[in-house]
């Protein structure tokens, strides 16, 4: 072997042992794999090529010593033989803590993989701004929040938090469209515990503070929690397979074995008698969609609202279905944000959106009111309003208010809106409909709660049931509920080619 070859070996093998074999294991103690080995469990075997493997920083201060890839592996590799762009950063060197260079690997990964169309999955697990660089690190995170805004809505953007990610650190993971957290070993915070304790006299660990249950039940900022690195990985594979590369192309088809007339005849009976009986919508998306296959984004924060992926005749599609399981499937400012960035993600990278309607409207309240219920609501509105993806709505029981027109409704420009003969299509509820309208008749009455029930009776008779609507053409068809899947898949064909546009404009101003 020539000796240029030789050192070029030994240069490489620098690189790839990180920060040394005593961090790595401390890494492995903490139960968190290596950033190497990371990408090896999220890209196809044998697929990543790396870029930067040799790559510096300069900067020596404070004795600090530079170290090859600089903190952050950056490449591009395969996920089920589909491109991606992967960076990921190594806590055995410098706690994986963002330097110049590795801001710039990460920009420049960032900048190819919107030049070419693929989308960008970054592993998280750093100490955030390197000290020694000082306000250099600052720079290079406001470098790396412009990329992720720029590439906002053309390329996808993954992240799993595996490990520490705090202070401004966290916005760049914070714009992309999906963080996924690890149970354990990940937090996020903008201030740690010691400073909220100084500032708010609050005595808080960092798992209460910013950990995965914290984020993913709480406050919402992470969408999926994965009990190791292993399935956290794993996960982020199974998304991608849901999604488009890039806002100009459709996502990947897959061979469909599940017959698309497949008719389910449980789905006749699962809407209870009894209108305030809740049951799982969860249990009717998985009956219709194919082999009962559905990826719920945020399961365990405002779950009055599911949604998530699934396919319908091996084409994916976004679900976003009232859950009457939780407080009867109301809409409140969780369930609007949650289901508004959702619509506008599904909008931005071709994903038809497929809405399951059980509402009885907006939550009323004080602590509601003031925390903006009007300006939530209006988000989940505006990104139903804007989209021009396919629309198919699906209303299975009440759709009540305003909250009929918001979620996907004919008027706000839905493709296919079809009812069930369960469904409730009205300005409100019978009792509430005729405690205000028949007040006098009820108060004149001798029988007065006779009388009531009486008016609820006429007002269910005239109001409860979708064929006012089907009169005025709001829905297109009622349909038997085992028909769901087949007409579903029928108005999925016929849109294929569907084109829409809004009109032109820099850009709308959604109401946040
Ligand atoms: C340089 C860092 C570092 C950092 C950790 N290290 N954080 N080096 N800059 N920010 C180094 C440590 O010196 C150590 O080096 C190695 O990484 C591992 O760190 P440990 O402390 O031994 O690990 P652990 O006990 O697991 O604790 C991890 C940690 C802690 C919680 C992340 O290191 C920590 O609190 N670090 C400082 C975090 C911080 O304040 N960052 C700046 C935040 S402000 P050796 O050589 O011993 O292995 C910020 C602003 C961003 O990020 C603004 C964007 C707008």
């Amino acid at each position: 072997m020539s000796e240029k070859v030789n050192e070029l070996r030994q240069r490489s093998e620098e690189a790839l042992r990180g920060g040394g074999e005593k961090r790595v294991a401390a890494q492995h103690e903490k139960g968190k794999l290596t950033a190497r080995e990371r990408l090896d469990l999220l890209l196809d075997e044998g697929s990543f090529q790396e870029y930067g493997r040799l790559r510096r920083g300069n900067i020596t201060a404070f004795g600090y010593e530079p170290a090859y890839t600089d903190g952050v592996i950056t490449g591009f590799g395969t996920i089920d033989g589909r491109p991606v762009a992967a960076f990921s950063q190594d806590f055995t060197i410098s706690g994986g803590s963002l330097g110049e260079a590795h801001a710039q690997k990460m920009v420049a990964l960032m900048e190819k993989a919107l030049k070419i169309g693929v989308p960008v999955v970054g592993l998280n697990d750093s100490g955030g701004a390197r000290i020694q660089e000082g306000v250099v690190s600052l720079g290079g995170y406001a470098d790396i929040f412009l990329q992720n805004t720029l590439a906002s809505g053309v390329i996808p953007q993954l992240s799993a938090i595996m490990g520490p990610c705090a202070g401004g650190a966290v916005y760049s993971p914070a714009i992309t469209d999906f963080i996924v957290m690890v149970e354990g070993t990940s937090y996020m915070f903008v201030t740690g515990p010691n400073v909220v304790k100084t500032v708010t006299h609050e005595e808080v660990t960092s798992e209460e503070l910013g950990g995965a249950r914290t984020h993913t039940s709480k406050s919402g900022v992470a969408h999926f929690r994965a009990r190791n690195d292993a399935e956290c990985l794993s996960l982020l594979r199974r998304l991608m397979g849901y999604l488009s590369l890039n806002n100009r192309e459709d996502p990947p088809r897959v061979e469909c074995r599940d017959d698309p007339a497949r008719a389910d005849e449980s789905l006749d009976t699962l809407v209870p008698e009894n209108p305030n009986k809740p049951y799982d919508i969860r249990d009717v998306i998985t009956r219709v969609v194919d082999d009962g296959e559905y990826l719920e984004v945020h399961p365990d924060f405002a779950g009055n609202i599911s949604v998530g992926f699934a396919r319908l005749d091996g084409r994916t599609v976004g679900i976003v279905a009232n859950n009457p399981m939780v407080l009867a499937g109301v809409l409140d400012i969780d369930s609007s944000d949650k289901g508004a960035r959702f619509v506008r993600f599904c909008d931005c990278f071709n994903i038809p959106i497929v809405t399951f309607e059980d509402v009885p409207g907006f939550l009323p309240g004080t602590s509601q009111e003031y925390g903006g219920i009007i300006r939530h609501g209006a988000k989940l509105l505006y990104a139903y309003c804007e989209a021009t993806v396919p629309k198919l709505t699906v209303i299975c029981r009440k759709a009540y208010g305003g909250a009929y027109d918001v979620m996907s409704s004919k008027h706000i420009r839905g493709d296919l809106n079809i009812a069930w003969p369960t469904a409730e299509i009205a300005v409100m509820g019978a009792k509430g409909a005729v405690e205000i309208i028949f007040r006098k008749e009820i108060a004149a009455a001798s029988d007065k709660q006779a009388e009531f029930d009486r008016l609820v009776k006429d007002y269910e008779h005239n109001f409860a049931n979708p064929y006012e609507a089907a009169a005025r053409g709001y829905v297109d068809a009622i349909i038997e509920p085992r028909q769901t899947r087949a007409k579903l898949i029928a108005g999925l064909r016929l849109l294929e080619t569907k084109r829409d546009r809004n009109p032109p404009r820099k850009h709308g101003n959604i109401p946040l």
